[in-house]
């Protein structure tokens, strides 16, 4: 079973550089694909979400040559069906990005829509208000797919009931080539919902406003190629400042744009940590008592919901009581028996919407299971962390949006690994420690 194995108690200390955004990739790749011409994306992430947006690019028709690992080449042109009904598009959410731009491009689109998801419910009403306001219609097929197609589209004043980063963008995808000016009040303001604006405005889009609540949109003819280099990843940024911050470690994070980390940056320093901005890099310094704070996720510039949980794993090692206060989604809490099996002391309200942090001296490594992409991450931060050997399990969910996180973390000291069976369990065993300290974890190694 693949899972991350590691042995806690090292403060994290280095450099560790940080990829390009996968939010902002996402829709950036269904964006490539409004044009004939050829788009070139840099600092592309290589994680699975990405892949399987490219994959589903591909297998519509489009040309997609990967340049580099993190760099590829995407002309649409070829394009020859808007339908998207391939299972595997169901293990990803962001697919839903392609229904905005194939409506937007062809005025037609068919796309298979994800199962349920751990963190909520999830639903898209928002984007399907977005699609009809400016004249398409929509429906969800036996297939499980939703269709959306418009005999024309005809910019409209819309406004949003929810602040969504999904329905920003699918709309703002929607809407570049229609008729006229559309107007999205209570729009999304996350950095990667300015990625995908400053792209299409460098395709030839006309759109103002990305980042603040009202995004204007004057439609246009046609869209032309580009070269762009996707944003750095402000959640991964975020993940390893946390991690940093519970090791006790150093860590320079470079390749960031501080502006898009304050939030962070400054829940860290009520915590008792230090953190110094540079111009593209930000510097963490943990504390061995750190102060309790509370924490309410709001949407952008509030403090992310994506941030959440790595948050709570530093505060379950800080002194003091911490509340967390998840505004976005209804099930974000997933990982906190997990971490209570580490000795962790949290508990979730009946509503499911707050979690209350005893903050306790130590964690003792477990054997875990991510239930979702930053669960996971909080419970390697949590293992780095406990003494003794830990196990995360369900990593396939971290493998969706961290490039390489165990080798970053390898770079700052950690002792991690990612293994798959039990000889590369006794290996990782033999070089950082003995067979007595994970016994408890793997029963089996007492028969070596
Ligand atoms: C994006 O999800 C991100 N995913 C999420 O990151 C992130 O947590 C979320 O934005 C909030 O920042 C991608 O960008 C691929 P929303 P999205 O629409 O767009 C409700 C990660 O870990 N809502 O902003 O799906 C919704 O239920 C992932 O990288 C509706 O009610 O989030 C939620 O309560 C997890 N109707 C709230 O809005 C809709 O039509 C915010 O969701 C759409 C959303």
């Amino acid at each position: 079973m693949l899972q991350f194995l590691m042995k806690g108690g090292t403060p994290l200390k280095g450099e560790v550089v940080i990829g390009g955004a996968k939010n902002a990739a996402l829709g950036i790749l269904a964006a490539a694909i409004m044009t004939d011409e050829p788009v070139v994306l840099e600092n592309l992430p290589d994680v699975s979400d990405i892949n399987v947006m490219l994959r589903a690019i591909s297998d519509i028709g489009a040309s997609v040559e990967r340049i580099d690992r993190h760099t590829v080449k995407i002309t649409a042109g070829t394009i020859h069906t808007q339908r998207v009904l391939f299972d595997y598009v169901r293990n990803i959410r962001a697919s839903y990005y392609l229904i905005g731009a194939l409506l937007g491009k062809y005025k037609y689109a068919e796309v298979a829509l994800p199962g349920g998801c751990a963190i909520g419910a999830r639903p898209i009403d928002q984007h399907r208000k977005g699609f009809h306001a400016i004249g398409a219609v929509t429906e969800v097929t036996h297939e499980g797919a939703l269709l959306a197609r418009a005999e024309n589209l005809t910019g409209h004043h819309i406004f949003m009931d929810v602040v969504s980063v999904g329905a920003t963008i699918n709309t703002m995808l929607a809407a570049v080539l229609a008729e006229g000016k559309t107007v999205i009040e209570s729009a999304a303001k996350e950095p990667h919902v300015v990625d995908v604006a400053n792209l299409l405005n460098r395709m030839g889009a006309r759109i103002k406003g990305a980042g603040t609540d009202v995004i204007r949109i004057h439609g246009v003819e046609k869209l032309h190629g580009t070269t762009y280099p996707i944003v750095p990843d402000q959640i991964e940024a975020g993940t390893f400042m946390m991690a940093a911050a519970a090791t006790n470690g150093d860590v320079l994070i470079r390749n960031v744009i501080p502006k898009h980390l304050e939030v962070i940056s400054a829940k860290l320093l009520e915590m008792g940590c230090r953190v110094e901005e540079y111009d593209d890099a930000v510097r963490v310094i943990g504390c061995p008592h750190k102060s309790y704070v509370n924490v309410k996720t709001r949407p952008y510039p509030g403090y992310p919901t994506d941030m959440q949980p790595q948050t709570a794993t530093v505060l379950a090692l800080a002194d003091g009581i911490s509340m967390i206060t998840e505004n976005i989604f209804e099930n974000r809490f997933g990982y906190v028996a997990e971490l209570n099996k580490m000795g962790a002391d949290i508990t979730v309200c009946e509503k499911g919407d707050v979690a209350t942090i005893t903050g306790v001296s130590s964690f003792k490594g477990a054997a875990v299971e991510a239930p979702d992409l930053r669960a996971g991450a909080a419970l390697i931060i949590a293992g780095l962390c406990a003494e003794g050997y830990t196990s995360v399990s369900e990593i396939k969910y971290v493998l969706r949006g961290y490039e390489d996180f165990d080798a970053k973390l390898r770079g700052l000291g950690a002792q991690i690994a990612m293994v798959t069976d039990e000889q590369e369990i006794l290996d990782f065993i033999q070089k950082t420690g003995t067979m007595e300290e994970a016994a408890e974890l793997f029963p089996f190694l007492a028969e070596k």
